[in-house]
C-alpha cells in the first residue's frame, strides 16, 4: 500500500494522507540554520548544532510519535470551531490533505469546510532564519470570520540540559515581546549573545509567550484553550515553558484568498553591542529588524524561494541520468543525492531516529558521507576533509567523534576504533579525484586541535596507513582495537555488566583481536594512497617530500593480501576476524556468525580475487547465505544468545540491527564488488531490493519514507522481517550513490580523467547522462550492441583507448562521450 507518490517534475514526494506508518520527514536549510520537518508540520529547529544550539524543542518517543513542530490552527469564529491544517496536532479529519517534500522546503496543504490552508515551509539561501507562508482561499460560497494561531514551544538553546534540568531551567526563560515580535533571550543577560525571534506579517489580535496561558491546565496541544475560546492572553513568559503564539484575524469574502507570513529566526549579536540602549537588559534586534523587514514581504519570500529551487537545480545537474528504470533515475537525480547531501550536513545528529543530543560528527562517518556529496560542492568537502584531518591524533589514530559547533574531538565513545584512520584516506582521495585540487595535500592541519602541530595533509594520510602497520596482531592481520566498521563487534570487551556502553569498555589489552575488514580496509586505503603519490609525483617531480613511494604503498597492499589469503580465507568466503582467543569468526568452523557481509564487500572492493576466482566464490556464498528479497543480512546465522567475547552486536535480537539485519549501508559494498567481477544483473538486482523507491508499494511492511535510505532492514530471522528502522542519516546514502552511478552506471571520477565504464544489468538498451567534471560538462550516450562489459568510447566523435577519458578539456566545455558495450 502506498501513502502517497512521485512527482519526479518537481522533484517532490506527495503524501496524500497524514497517517503514515511512522512520521515522514525532511530538512529545512542546508547551511547553518536546519530544522526537521514531518509530513503533519512536526519537528524541531536549530543552528548549527542540534545539541548545543536548539531553537525549538521536540520530545522524543512520545505518544502520539510525533507531537510538537511547527503548529498552526485555524478557528471558525462563526461556529467556534478549529482544526490544524496539518492535521496535527488536533487531528479533527480534514476534507483535502496533501504534504510535498522537495529539496529543503515542505508545503502542507489541506482543505475543511471550505477553507483551503497551504504552508510553505523553507529556509532562504545564506539565511538564518525560517519562513511559513501561509496562503488562505475562502473556497466556500459564504463569507468567513477565522482567526489564525501560530505555536511554537523555545528549547533552552542546549537541548540536553533542557530535557533535563528542569530545577533551574523552570526558572529561567525570559522574551520580550515588542511590536507584535516574539523574542525569546533565556541566558541573555549572562553568557550568551544569541536569541531567537518568531514574527508575522500581519497586525495581530494577540499573542503567547506562556505555554500554560495558551494551552490551559492540563490540556495539550491538540485542544488549547486560547484556540478553543478564540482569544489570546498575550501572556508574558517568566520562567516555565516560553513559547511563542501569534493570533491574528482574517476575514475572507467568497473566493477571497490572502497570505501570511510567519519567520522563525537566530540571530548573534557582537558581545559588545548585545544591548540596546547600551546599559540595558533590552536585546539589541537590529539585525534581525532587517531581517524581518526582507522576509515579511510576499515577493521578497517567493523570490528567496526561487532562489532555493534554483540552487537545486544547479546541485542536482551535476548528475543527471535516463536510465531504463524510473526508480534509479528518480533516486540518482533527485532522492539519493539530496540525502547526500543531508547525511553530509548532519552527519548522525539529529533526525526521528537520532535525537541531536547524542553523537557529533563522526571519523569514520563524514569521511563515508563525502564520498557521495564532493561532487555537488567540493569546496564544502574540502573543508569538511580539513576539519575532521584536525581531529586525528599523532600516532595516526583518530577521536571518533567531533562536535560542529566547535570542531574538536570529543572522547565520548574514546578512540582506538582501528579502522577510523583509513577512511581518511578514501575521503581525499574521493575529494583529490572529484576535484583535482592538488592543493590540500599540502594544506597545514593540526593533530588533535593543537596549535603548533600542523603538518600537510598528505603527512596525515602516511600517519594513517602507518597506523596499522603499528598494530598487527598474531596472524599479522590488522588488531581491531576497540571495534572496526561495525561498531557492536567488541572483540576487546568482555561487557558483564549491564549498563556498561561497549563502546567505551575495554578489558583486554587488544593484541590478539584482529579484523579481516580492516585488512580489506587497508589495502583500499593503500591502492588510492599508491595513486595519490604517484600521480603528486607527475604533478610536483620532487619538490614534493614522499617518505614512501607509491611502490612501498603497492608493496604493503601485496603484503596484506598474502597475509588475507593466509589467515583471512575460508575457502569460500573471507572469514571477518579473530577474537581474544584466537579464535576464527566467520568461518564454517563457527556455529553461529559463520559468514559476514563486509570483508566480502570490502575485500573484492580492494581487489582481492578478482583475478583468481575467490571473489566470485565469495559472492556466490552472499548470494546463497545473506541475500533476502528484502536486502542483504550482515551475518548468519544471526547470534542466539549473547557472547561476551563478541559484545554488542550478540546483544541484539536476532534480525535487527547488526545482528542479521539487512544493514543497508554495507549491501553497496556488494553491489561494487558484483559489478567489479562483472556481474551486472546481480549488482543491480541488490540494488533495486533496497532502493526504497522501488519499495514503496509496500510502505505499510517497510514504515519508513519511500524516498530516502534507511539504516536498517529487519533480517530474515526477524518477526519483522521487510520493516525499515533509522531512516536518513546512514553511510547508505553515500554509499549506494557512490555504486549506481560509479559501479553499474559506471561513470567514475579517477586521478586521471572520468572514468565512463558502465556493467549494466543484460535486459538494458543503454542510457543516457550528463556529469559535471572538473568544469566540464559530459554529455555520455550508453548504447549496448553485445551481451558482455567491453567498452570502447569516443570522445567528440574520435575513439579513444581504454576508459578514461583524458584531461585537461577546457573549463566550461562541453564534452560529448559514445560508449558502446559489448
Ligand atoms: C552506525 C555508525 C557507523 C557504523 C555502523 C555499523 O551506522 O554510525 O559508524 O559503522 O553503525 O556499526
Ligand atoms: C553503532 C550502532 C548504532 C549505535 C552506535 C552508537 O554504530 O550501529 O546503532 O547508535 O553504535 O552506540
Amino acid at each position: 500500500m502506498k501513502f502517497g507518490h512521485f512527482d519526479d517534475t518537481q522533484r517532490e514526494y506527495v503524501i496524500t494522507q497524514p497517517d503514515t506508518p511512522l512520521p515522514w520527514i525532511n530538512y529545512l536549510g542546508s547551511e547553518e540554520y536546519f530544522g526537521l520537518i514531518s509530513n503533519t508540520a512536526g519537528g524541531y529547529s536549530f543552528y548549527k548544532d542540534a545539541r548545543l544550539r536548539r531553537l525549538t524543542r521536540y520530545r522524543y518517543n512520545n505518544s502520539p510519535l510525533d507531537m510538537g513542530g511547527r503548529y498552526l490552527y485555524l478557528r471558525d469564529n462563526s461556529t467556534d470551531t478549529y482544526w490544524s491544517p496539518s492535521w496535527m496536532p488536533t487531528r479533527v479529519e480534514l476534507d483535502d490533505y496533501e504534504c510535498r517534500h522537495g529539496q529543503g522546503y515542505t508545503i502542507i496543504t489541506s482543505k475543511y469546510n471550505g477553507i483551503r490552508s497551504s504552508t510553505r515551509y523553507f529556509v532562504p539561501l545564506g539565511e538564518s532564519l525560517e519562513i511559513w507562508q501561509v496562503t488562505l482561499t475562502n473556497e466556500s460560497r459564504s463569507d468567513a470570520d477565522l482567526s489564525l494561531f501560530s505555536a511554537i514551544e523555545f528549547c533552552l538553546w542546549d537541548a540536553n540540559d533542557d530535557a533535563t534540568n528542569f530545577q533551574r531551567n523552570y526558572s529561567i526563560g525570559q522574551v520580550e515581546v515588542i511590536d507584535d515580535v516574539i523574542y525569546h533571550k533565556t541566558e541573555y543577560r549572562e553568557r550568551r549573545d544569541h536569541f531567537a525571534y518568531f514574527a508575522c506579517s500581519e497586525k495581530l489580535a494577540g499573542f503567547d509567550t506562556q505555554r500554560e496561558s495558551f494551552l490551559g491546565a492540563y490540556h495539550g496541544w491538540n485542544e488549547p484553550a486560547v484556540v478553543e475560546n478564540g482569544k489570546s492572553y498575550d501572556s508574558i513568559a517568566h520562567g516555565w515553558q516560553p513559547i511563542g503564539s501569534h493570533h491574528v484575524k482574517v476575514n475572507l469574502k467568497a473566493g477571497e484568498q490572502k497570505q501570511i507570513i510567519f519567520i522563525l529566526g537566530y540571530q548573534e549579536n557582537p558581545k559588545d553591542d548585545k544591548f540596546d540602549p547600551p546599559g540595558s537588559q533590552t536585546i539589541n534586534k537590529k539585525s534581525a529588524k532587517k531581517a524581518l523587514e526582507k522576509y515579511l514581504q510576499t515577493a521578497n519570500a517567493d523570490q528567496a524561494f526561487d532562489e532555493l529551487r534554483d540552487y537545486w537545480t544547479m546541485l542536482l545537474g551535476k548528475m543527471q541520468v535516463t536510465t531504463p528504470d524510473e526508480h534509479t533515475d528518480r533516486m540518482v537525480n533527485i532522492w539519493n543525492a539530496y540525502q547526500c547531501m543531508v547525511t553530509f550536513n548532519m552527519s548522525r545528529s539529529a533526525s526521528y531516529f537520532e535525537s541531536g543530543i547524542g553523537r557529533g560528527m563522526g571519523f569514520r562517518d563524514s569521511n563515508q558521507d563525502l564520498l557521495g556529496f564532493v561532487h555537488m560542492i567540493p569546496e564544502r568537502a574540502r573543508e569538511r576533509i580539513l576539519d575532521i584531518a584536525a581531529t586525528q591524533l599523532k600516532d595516526g589514530g583518530a577521536f571518533h567523534q567531533y562536535q560542529p559547533l566547535t570542531k574538536r574531538g570529543n572522547n565520548d565513545v574514546g578512540s582506538g576504533f582501528n579502522d577510523d584512520p583509513a577512511w581518511l584516506v578514501l575521503g581525499v582521495a574521493a575529494y583529490v579525484k572529484e576535484s583535482g585540487d592538488w592543493s590540500i595535500l599540502d594544506a597545514p592541519v593540526q593533530y588533535e586541535n593543537e596549535p603548533g602541530t600542523e603538518s600537510a595533509l598528505y603527512e596525515h594520510l602516511q600517519r594513517s596507513i602507518q597506523y596499522t602497520l603499528d598494530r598487527l596482531g598474531p596472524n599479522n592481520l590488522p588488531l581491531i582495537g576497540r571495534a572496526d566498521w561495525n561498531d557492536c563487534l567488541n572483540l576487546n570487551c568482555f561487557s558483564d555488566t549491564p549498563g556498561q556502553s561497549f563502546q567505551t569498555t575495554t578489558n583486554k589489552d587488544g593484541k590478539v583481536a584482529e579484523s579481516v575488514f580492516i585488512a580489506g580496509l587497508f589495502v583500499l586505503a593503500c591502492k588510492e594512497m599508491a595513486g595519490i603519490s604517484r600521480k603528486l609525483k607527475e604533478e610536483r617531480g620532487d619538490s614534493f617530500v614522499f617518505q614512501l613511494s607509491s611502490d612501498d604503498y603497492f608493496q604493503f597492499a601485496r603484503d596484506m593480501e598474502t597475509t588475507v589469503w593466509k589467515a583471512g580465507w575460508d575457502g569460500n568466503w573471507f572469514r571477518r576476524a579473530y577474537d581474544d582467543f584466537g579464535h576464527v569468526l566467520g568461518s564454517k568452523e563457527n556455529t553461529e556468525g559463520q559468514i559476514f557481509i563486509e570483508p566480502q564487500g570490502i575485500c573484492v572492493m580492494a581487489g582481492l580475487g578478482v583475478e583468481n576466482g575467490n571473489a566470485v566464490k565469495a559472492l556466490d556464498s552472499v548470494g546463497e547465505r545473506l541475500a533476502t528479497p528484502h536486502g542483504i543480512v550482515l551475518q548468519q546465522p544471526a547470534f542466539s544468545q549473547y557472547y561476551l567475547h563478541l559484545g554488542e552486536i550478540s546483544s541484539y535480537p536476532p534480525g535487527y540491527k547488526e545482528n542479521a539485519g539487512v544493514f543497508c549501508h554495507t549491501n553497496p559494498w556488494i553491489m561494487i564488488a558484483e559489478s567489479l567481477v562483472g556481474r551486472g544483473d546481480t549488482a543491480f538486482d541488490y540494488y533495486t531490493r533496497i532502493n526504497p523507491s522501488a519499495r514503496e508499494e509496500i510502505s505499510e511492511l517497510h514504515k519508513c519514507e519511500p524516498y530516502v535510505y534507511a539504516q536498517m532492514i529487519a533480517g530474515r530471522d526477524a518477526a519483522t522481517h521487510g520493516e525499515a528502522k533509522n531512516s536518513w542519516l546512514s553511510g547508505t546514502a553515500a554509499w549506494n550513490y557512490v555504486a549506481i552511478t560509479q559501479f553499474i552506471l559506471g561513470i567514475q571520477p579517477t586521478l586521471d580523467g572520468l572514468q565512463v565504464k558502465p556493467v549494466l544489468p543484460s535486459k538494458w538498451s543503454g542510457f543516457e547522462a550528463v556529469r559535471s567534471f572538473r568544469g566540464v560538462r559530459y554529455e555520455i550516450s550508453v548504447q549496448r550492441e553485445g551481451v558482455g562489459n567491453e567498452v570502447s568510447l569516443e570522445v567528440d566523435g574520435k575513439s579513444i583507448g581504454g576508459t578514461i577519458i583524458p584531461l585537461p578539456a577546457e573549463e566550461g566545455k562541453t564534452v560529448k562521450v559514445k560508449a558502446v558495450i559489448r
